[in-house]
């Protein structure tokens, strides 16, 4: 370990979820239409060592919709063969689908099984689901019962501070949860009233977890290496779950790994390397969704990637026609010979 390794000036001891030994702090939370396999297999090209999780999947789609009917098609959870540090999140509220799809998802080759209790959308907790579960104490206990006995996988909740305001409950249920055998927690600093508005609290995240044996993943903002520190000193936790700082930015996570071995900042990649980057993600995407689908599906990262990068701004506004992959090479071809020539 190096001398400036914050990892030791902050007492940071190495992070076990359950079996899974983890060399790095960061986890790649699951964002709906962000976190399918080509955004994985881009982060785990920059990092072996970050832990990630599959969007969220409904148990009640699992178990009733065909296209996660048969077990003997793990493709569907979209686990690569031989990855060894990506779980999938299950949502819903009756502990016997929960746990039902937990084993779907364990044949399926999770490594790790996570239960959602964080999501605000209004179509999620109107069905009792995601964070709405922060309400009904009792349920969410009897379903991390429910999946850990259906199981071997560790199983880890993501939650939030609380409903809102008013009932600030993470922490009573943190405990619970660990006592119930769960193996990690990630905790996003904002209520559910929030949803993604105003600021992440850390430091409410630090009163929530103080005196918890199991790892917790503080969660919310984190964008620079400054806000990786700052967040591990105020909360006390284990590591960083980062979301939306990886979008467009798959390298990051590597960064802050290196950054907390060695007190070392990597250089950010040059703006050619991440025009090619995004190319990649795109051929990526084409090869797992069909050009149609895989061309819609890449705009959104797309404009991610070419954030910030001179003259991007008129590609940007060109992505919504974008059909094909020949297109899109057109496109960031052009704006990187722009790059240059100037
Ligand atoms: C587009 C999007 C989709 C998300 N989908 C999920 C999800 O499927 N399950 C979940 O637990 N959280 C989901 N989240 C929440 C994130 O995992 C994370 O908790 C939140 O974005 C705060 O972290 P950040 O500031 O690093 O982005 C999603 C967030 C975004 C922006």
């Amino acid at each position: 370990m190096s001398i400036n390794s914050l990892n030791e000036k902050l007492g940071l001891k190495p992070i076990y979820i359950g079996d899974i030994e983890l060399k790095g702090r960061v986890y790649i939370p699951p964002m709906a239409g962000f976190t399918d396999l080509p955004y994985r297999m881009v982060a785990r090209e920059f990092d072996p060592d970050v832990l990630m999780s599959t969007e969220m999947l409904s148990s009640r789609a699992m178990i009733y919709s065909d296209i996660y009917k048969s077990p003997s098609d793990p493709s569907k959870m979209d686990i690569p063969e031989g990855e060894s540090l990506t779980g999938v999140q299950l949502f819903g509220h009756e502990p016997e689908l929960m746990a039902l799809a937990a084993k779907m998802a364990t044949d399926a080759g999770a490594r790790f099984i996570d239960i959602n209790m964080g999501c605000p959308v209004p179509k999620i907790v109107n069905g009792k689901d995601g964070a709405a579960l922060m309400k009904e104490p009792e349920l969410a206990c009897e379903i991390v019962k429910a999946v850990i006995s259906s199981t071997h996988l560790p199983v880890t909740v993501k939650t939030r501070l609380g409903w809102c305001y008013g009932s600030l409950n993470a922490r009573d249920l943190a405990f619970k949860f660990q006592d119930l055998g769960v193996a990690a927690l990630t905790l996003h600093g904002r209520t559910r009233s929030q949803k993604y508005e105003g600021e992440a609290q850390w430091e409410l995240i630090g009163e929530a977890i103080a005196g918890l044996d199991i790892p917790v993943f503080a969660n919310g903002d984190i964008k620079t290496l400054e806000d990786v520190k700052e967040i591990l000193e105020t909360t006390g936790a284990s590591g960083v779950a980062i979301a939306r700082g990886t979008m467009g930015r798959p390298w990051f996570s590597k960064q802050v790994n290196h950054y907390l071995e060695t007190g070392e900042v990597l250089p950010e990649p040059s703006h050619a390397e991440r025009l090619e980057l995004s190319l990649r993600h795109c051929k990526l995407m084409v090869d797992y969704r069909g050009e149609k689908s895989g061309t819609k599906e890449i705009r959104k990262h797309i404009v991610k990637y070419t954030q910030g990068i001179p003259n991007s701004s008129e590609m940007r506004a060109k992505l919504s026609t974008l059909n094909s992959y020949a297109e899109a090479e057109d496109m960031i071809n052009l704006l990187k010979e722009s790059l240059i020539s100037k």
